[in-house]
C-alpha cells in the first residue's frame, strides 16, 4: 500500500556520548530502591524492541515505507533507550548483574511477543502502536519530572522527546491504513482501550520480577509484590503522570468532533487518575 513517508531526520539523533554519566549526583537516588527497580524494568522493555521491530517489520512486510522506518529509525532509537538506561542503572548499582536478568526476562516475556497477537487490520495496529508510544511519552515525562538526580532528569528528557516523535510517525501511517480500512470510530475506541488495558501489565511485572530475583537471590517477587510496588507509586503517579497530555494523544486516532472531545476530557482525566493511582 503507498503510504507517504514523512521527511526522514538523523538517526539517532543524539547518543550514548550526549548523557554525562560522569556527573550523576549518585546519592540522590542510589539508596532508593524503586527507582532501581522501575529503571532497570525499562531497561530490559527497551532493549527487547529488537524483537517487536521484527515482528512489525514482518506484519507490515508490504509497506517499504513503514518496514524503512521502523528497522533504520524506530528500531535503532527505541534499542538506543535501552542501552542507555542501562548504562545509567550500572553507573549507580555496579554489583546489578544486568545481563543475566535481562535474560530471564527475556526468556519470560518471548511467549507474549508474535507476530500472531498484532492486528488486528493494518490501521488498527498502527493505532495500537500509537497507545504504546503514548504510555512510554508519558512515563518518561513521569521519570523526568519526578526525578531525584539531574542526569536521570536529561536523560528521560532526550528519551521523551524520542517517544512522541514515534507516536507522530505511527500516527501518520495509521492515517494513510485507515483511509483504505474506514474502520468506524467505535471499533477503533474498542481496540484502543484493549490495548490501553494491556499496557503496563505482562512486560512490566516480568521485567520488575527479574530485576528483583536478580539483585536478591534466593526470593521470589509475586503478583502480590507487584501490587505492593504499584501502590507504592501510587502517589507518585498522581502527582507526576502528565494525564492531560496522555488521553489527549489517546483519543486522537479516534478523531472525536471538539465538543465531545471538551466533554470526555475531564472525565477520562477522572477515571484515568483514579485507576492509574489505585
Ligand atoms: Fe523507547
Ligand atoms: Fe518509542
Amino acid at each position: 500500500m503507498p503510504v507517504a513517508i514523512p521527511t526522514m531526520r538523523k538517526h539517532p539523533t543524539w547518543t550514548l556520548a550526549d548523557i554525562p554519566y560522569a556527573s550523576i549526583e549518585k546519592t540522590r537516588i542510589v539508596d532508593q530502591t524503586d527507582w532501581f527497580y522501575l529503571l532497570a524494568g525499562a531497561s530490559f522493555v527497551e532493549t527487547l524492541s529488537d524483537l517487536y521491530a521484527r515482528n512489525l517489520v514482518e506484519y507490515f512486510q508490504e509497506n517499504a515505507a513503514a518496514t524503512a522506518w521502523l528497522s533504520r529509525e524506530w528500531e535503532q532509537e527505541e534499542v538506543q533507550h535501552g542501552l542507555a538506561l542501562k548504562a545509567y542503572v550500572l553507573q549507580i548499582w555496579p554489583d546489578f548483574d544486568w545481563e543475566r536478568a535481562y535474560k530471564g526476562f527475556v526468556q519470560a516475556y518471548m511467549p507474549y511477543c508474535q507476530t500472531d497477537l498484532l492486528g488486528p487490520s493494518q490501521a488498527l495496529e498502527m493505532a495500537s502502536r500509537c497507545v504504546v508510544e503514548t504510555g512510554t511519552a508519558s512515563f518518561y515525562t513521569m521519570i523526568q519530572s519526578a526525578s531525584p538526580e539531574p542526569v536521570l532528569r536529561l536523560l528521560a528528557g532526550r528519551i521523551r522527546a524520542d517517544e512522541v516523535h514515534h507516536y507522530k510517525y505511527f500516527y501518520k501511517f495509521f492515517q494513510a491504513y485507515q483511509q483504505q480500512e474506514k474502520n468506524s470510530r467505535w471499533r477503533i475506541g474498542r481496540e484502543l482501550w484493549k490495548r490501553v488495558s494491556e499496557v503496563d501489565q505482562e512486560d512490566s511485572y516480568l521485567a520488575i520480577k527479574n530485576a528483583f530475583e536478580v539483585k536478591n537471590p534466593g526470593q521470589t517477587f509475586s503478583g502480590k509484590d507487584f501490587a505492593a510496588f504499584r501502590e507504592r507509586m501510587g502517589d507518585w503517579v498522581s502527582r507526576h503522570y502528565p494525564f492531560e497530555m496522555a488521553i489527549k494523544m489517546l483519543l486522537k486516532p479516534v478523531s472525536l468532533p471538539p465538543t465531545l472531545q471538551k466533554m470526555a476530557l475531564p472525565l477520562l482525566k477522572r477515571s484515568a487518575r483514579k485507576a492509574l493511582a489505585s
